[in-house]
């Protein structure tokens, strides 16, 4: 792997620029995102990222917007020795100090953890995300985003460079009314280009709201559903997502349709190339 400066984004690096030659599908940069707390982000892609990584280890790599208070390190009992704040504070880095940050999860995915501090969280700009998006981007066919609750600049770079949004919404009216405005703002700064779509988590919960009024007040149809599972506390608690443990079918099969949508062996005619340089060689 050659040894690049990381900077601001160039043209090249910018999520039409990293396309591959030759017609085949771009990599993927997969943001989470839900602009109300608690809605399921975490779980979405921490899921997401481990049952991507199942299918094409060491080809994934899930980085931790939620700069603040992340929790992709506790969510998966991961000690991170660097994190994204180091990379901040040690800007420019290249390419290969990149690759040190990271820290392995067992199931074959790598992580690029939050700041271990709320402090940190600052040294952390736009212009970081986007070189780092940037940068991984080159490297791995398959790199998620975990964000905070919000539009923060720093969740904008993301998704300005992202190739597809999973908009994670849950069954009460201020998530699913903050969705809708979200979308809305995004519309309005022409953040248009990524594709979008739409999961919805606890979507068994009888609450009061039926899934048709759901989707009209978000003006998308619903892509993927979660069921609600103690299951999914248990997994969180015990540091073993539950697409490692598979404890419960219907969150599985859940999560499996959700990743289906990004897999090129699943969906040859949607599927990102795995043509991307690797940080990692595979083994065997
Ligand atoms: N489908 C589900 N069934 C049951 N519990 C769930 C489900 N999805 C998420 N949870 C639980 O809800 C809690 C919040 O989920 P999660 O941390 O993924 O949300 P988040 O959107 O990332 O929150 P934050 O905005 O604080 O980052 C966790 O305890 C998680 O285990
Ligand atoms: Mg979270």
């Amino acid at each position: 792997m050659g040894v690049d400066t990381l900077t601001a984004p160039t043209e090249e690096t910018t999520r039409e620029g990293s396309e591959p030659q030759g017609g085949t599908a771009p990599n993927r940069i997969i943001t989470i995102l839900s602009p109300k707390g608690g809605s399921g982000k975490t779980t979405v892609g921490v899921n997401l990222a481990v049952e991507l990584a199942a299918r094409h280890p060491r080809e994934v790599v899930l980085l931790d917007l939620d700069l603040q208070f992340g929790d992709v390190a506790g969510v998966l009992r991961l000690s991170p020795k660097n994190t994204i704040g180091g990379i901040a504070r040690r800007w420019p880095v290249d390419s290969a100090n990149l690759k040190l940050a990271l820290t392995p999860h067992n199931s074959g995915l790598y992580t690029l953890c939050a700041p271990l501090t709320p402090a940190e969280a600052d040294d952390v700009t736009a212009a970081h995300v986007a070189g780092v998006v940037s940068v991984l981007h080159q490297s791995f066919p398959y790199v998620i985003v975990d964000t905070d609750p919000g539009l923060s600049e720093r969740v904008l770079s993301a998704l300005d460079m992202c190739t597809d949004v999973v908009m994670v919404c849950a069954t009460d009216v201020p998530s699913i009314q903050g969705l809708a405005k979200a979308l809305e703002a995004l519309d309005v700064v022409g953040l248009t280009a990524p594709r979008r779509h739409f999961l919805l988590n606890r979507s068994d919960a009888k609450v009061g709201v039926d899934l048709d009024e759901i989707e009209k007040t978000v003006g998308a149809p619903i892509d993927v559903r979660v069921p609600s599972s103690i299951d999914v506390v248990k997994a969180t608690n015990g540091g073993v997502p539950i697409m490692q443990s598979r404890s419960n079918d219907a969150i599985v099969k859940s999560f499996e349709r959700l990743a289906d949508r990004f897999d090129s062996s699943a969906n040859a005619a949607d599927a990102p190339s795995s043509g991307g340089r690797r940080l990692f060689k595979r083994k065997g």
